[in-house]
């Protein structure tokens, strides 16, 4: 063969091996790991944004969601995150005390939002924006915040005034604004990983809980808790993070298609909280297992007057002007508690 047939043959066959699947570009892969179950808001909308971030790249992009702790607990998936073994977590803003960011434990501060539409004029506003830019310095970029909703409290006996909460066993998150809040009412606070929860109240390792009826729901925390109210007394939601440095070095074209896909899985996500939390707590009820408790307008008071202390209590570890600056998005008045 001449030289240039020989080239040419090399060539050509270097063309058949790139095209063949072996020699295919592989994909950026997204590890999004996170510890409730898939049919709960956040479940559903990591789900869904693997299938908006997979359909516009075209398969340049595989997001591979773990649920319900399958690869971490709490506190390693934000170890994993910052070492870069996985990609993209939800961690309930509780949950950011221990990466040095307790800022976020603003929106755990008993009663501070009425509803949805007061929560969103801080997430979707300018002071939600500032808090996430808090995370930069940590090696972490936050995306997009999630609603999950208002919490209930759970024991095995009813929770209806501050004096019932005496010496109960409650598990919480690892803020210390909920570590306040259980204080105040008179219980001892235990933090515990969420995939703990379960088992430790079906042993009375703990004696109660509080999360919004989805999570409380799917993970059959009802059927060893005898009672449930209807408290609405906090908010649990979620930041949307990634690791900062493989965001910036995803070609730009592809971060832009993400950044897209993670704001439609945003509205998305918000769109059902509210419906997904309602319907578990209406799968709770016709389960028969817990008996559900509706407060009288005068045990809700008893419950704000215990718990409006958190509010000032907090304010060394939060700080005060955030807190401020949330009163001025919502017009929440701690006097009118
Ligand atoms: C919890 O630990 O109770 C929640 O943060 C779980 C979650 O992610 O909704």
């Amino acid at each position: 063969m001449k030289r240039r047939t020989l080239i040419a043959a090399a060539v050509s066959a270097a063309f058949v091996l790139a095209g063949s699947p072996a020699f295919a570009q592989q994909p950026i892969v997204i590890k999004f790991s996170h510890v409730v179950a898939n049919d709960t808001p956040k479940g559903k909308g990591a789900d869904y944004f693997k299938k908006l971030a997979e359909e516009r790249t075209k398969g340049r992009v595989k997001v591979e969601v773990y649920p319900n702790s399958q690869l971490y607990k709490d506190k390693e998936e934000m170890e994993a995150l910052s070492l870069g073994a996985v990609q993209m977590l939800a961690p309930s803003l509780a949950k950011f005390g221990p990466l040095g960011v307790p800022a976020f434990e603003v929106f755990d501060l008993p009663f501070i939002f009425d509803n949805y539409q007061e929560l969103h004029k801080v997430t979707q506003g300018p002071v939600g924006a500032a808090l996430l830019a808090r995370l930069e310095p940590k090696g972490i970029r936050g995306l997009a915040y999630w609603d999950n909703g208002f919490k209930v409290m759970s024991a095995n006996k009813p929770l209806k005034t501050p004096a019932d909460f005496k010496g109960l066993k409650m598990r919480i998150q690892s803020s210390k604004v909920l570590d306040a809040q259980m204080r105040a009412l008179g219980a001892n606070p235990q933090v515990m990983a969420f995939s703990e929860v379960y088992q430790a109240l079906q042993t009375g390792v703990v004696d109660g809980t509080e999360n919004p009826p989805s999570n409380l729901y799917t993970q059959k925390m009802h059927e060893v808790q005898k009672f449930v109210t209807l408290s609405d007394h906090g908010y649990l939601g979620y930041a949307v993070i990634v690791n900062k440095k493989f965001w910036d070095g995803l070609p730009a074209d592809v971060r832009t298609t993400l950044e897209g896909a993670m704001k439609d899985a945003t509205k998305y996500a918000n769109d059902i909280a509210k419906k997904e939390n309602e319907d578990a707590l209406e799968a709770v009820r016709k389960s028969g297992k817990s008996q559900i408790i509706t407060l009288t307008p005068e045990e809700k008071k008893a419950w704000k007057k215990a718990l409006v202390k958190v509010h000032q209590d907090s304010e060394s570890r939060i700080g005060k002007d955030l807190i401020q600056s949330i009163y001025k998005e919502t017009g929440f008045d701690p006097a009118k508690l």
